[in-house]
């Protein structure tokens, strides 16, 4: 088992023998929710409807970590680079969106899940960000589980979001260049406090990574679904665990 504690790219392997298989559901799972459209035009529908059965998918996968025992939950919702979709296409996600947060907040409060986001959430409209802002303080002190929705975001947008405040405090002599480490960097991102992942599930086959958690992600277990994400569903979620578990995280030992 990892550390619960660490946020650095090196986790503690100290305390268990590294070969050792998985059996415990991992603590942090991170989801690239890919193939929505695709899913919509091989059943001759608009790429709206995918997204509308992808949001379904969210809801199930959320269920399936509270039955598990998972405690964060990061899903790629809105890329950096999806602000380059047609104008209609980004309308209707952030209407999904907002519909999603309005209407699954009563849900969350029931569930004891808390919502955060991560990203350049300053770029979303207004009713949406007034939504979002909505949900994450009303869910704030929840505990069961995280849902951390990452919109608007990019990974190397994070990390150089980072870089200057990193820059910032060294020049006005708060932190020296020597002090700065894995934990600095860590502490500067978007997910600081959070643990990294231990498991990445992408779905729809792509075999990328998209500009997401590029630096969190670096010693997660990469599980690639060929399912569509509107078909990713529970019984797809425990066959990726069943994967994960298979597998020898050894974090660079033997
Ligand atoms: C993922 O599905 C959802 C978002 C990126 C918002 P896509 O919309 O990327 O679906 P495909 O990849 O075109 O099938
Ligand atoms: C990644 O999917 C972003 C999200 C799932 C939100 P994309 O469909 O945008 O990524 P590419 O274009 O296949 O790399
Ligand atoms: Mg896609």
């Amino acid at each position: 088992m990892r550390s619960t504690t660490s946020n650095s790219a090196l986790p503690d392997t100290s305390l268990k023998e590294p070969t050792e298989p998985l059996t415990l559901a991992p603590q942090h799972i991170a989801i690239i929710m890919d193939g929505n459209g695709r899913w919509a035009r091989e059943r001759g529908l608009p790429r709206r409807d995918g997204h509308r059965a992808g949001a379904e998918s969210l809801r199930e996968i959320l269920e399936a970590c509270i039955e598990t025992g998972v405690s964060h939950l990061t899903v790629y919702a809105f890329s950096s680079e999806n602000w380059n979709r047609p104008p209609e296409e980004i309308k209707a996600l952030m209407s999904l969106l907002e519909h999603f947060l309005k209407e699954k907040t009563h849900e969350m409060m029931q569930r004891n899940v808390k919502l955060t986001s991560i990203g350049r959430t300053d770029m979303l409209p207004k009713k949406t960000r007034k939504q979002l802002h909505l949900a994450e303080e009303k869910t704030a002190n929840n505990t069961k589980l995280t849902l951390n929705l990452a919109l608007s975001y990019g990974s190397r947008e994070e990390i150089v979001d980072a870089a200057r405040q990193i820059a910032q405090k060294a020049a006005e002599g708060r932190i020296q260049p020597e002090d700065i480490d894995n934990n600095t960097i860590s502490a500067h991102l978007y997910t600081a406090g959070t643990p990294d992942p231990d498991l990445l599930i992408r779905t729809s086959g792509e075999l990328r990574l998209s500009n997401f958690m590029l630096w969190q992600i670096s010693y997660a277990e990469i599980v690639i679904s060929e399912k569509y994400w509107p078909e990713f569903r529970k019984a797809e979620f425990h066959q990726a665990l069943d994967t994960y578990r298979s597998r020898h995280r050894r974090f660079g030992a033997l």
